[in-house]
């Protein structure tokens, strides 16, 4: 199965998790642990912007950073451009967080309502060049329904 085809498959199981459940936290639960067992990647999950500051929320994996300010790392930098980033190697990125020294590639989805980013996905793979436009598109449009 292609990564296109993977996220194909997902899309249907994602929608009908989250649709009819009106707590954020739960409908990020649930994608998390669904993109982090299909895919089997490192970490998966949410940070939420309370004030000026992302908050760790629901996820899948290691024990992470709780809190990221503005513009910092790649989850202050997707906040900041309100833009997806894609980084294929996070050891060339300036101002990276190293919550895990085994994580070396990385995708951060801005999560937005109204023009305004409230939370953002972010995913890290121990594997170089990881993530790519499949992901990006993909990634985007279950942001949607968050
Ligand atoms: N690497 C991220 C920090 C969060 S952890 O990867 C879970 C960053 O640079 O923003």
């Amino acid at each position: 199965m292609t990564k296109q085809e993977r996220y194909e498959a997902l899309l249907p199981q994602i929608e009908s998790l989250v649709s009819g459940e009106p707590d954020v936290i739960a409908r990020m639960a649930n994608v998390a642990a669904v993109l982090h067992e299909a895919f089997g990647f490192w970490w998966t999950g949410f940070y939420r912007v309370q004030g000026n500051e992302l908050v760790l929320g629901p996820f899948q994996g290691p024990v992470a950073c709780t809190r990221i300010p503005f513009g910092r790392g790649v989850c202050g930098t997707a906040w900041q451009r309100a833009e997806t980033v894609v980084v294929p190697n996070v050891h060339e990125f300036a101002g990276h967080i190293a919550c895990s020294s085994a994580s070396n590639s990385e995708i951060v989805v801005p999560l937005l309502r109204a023009g305004e980013v409230t939370a953002v996905l972010d995913i890290d793979s121990k594997d170089f060049n990881t993530f790519d436009e499949t992901d990006k598109h993909f990634l985007e449009q279950i942001s949607i329904w968050i």
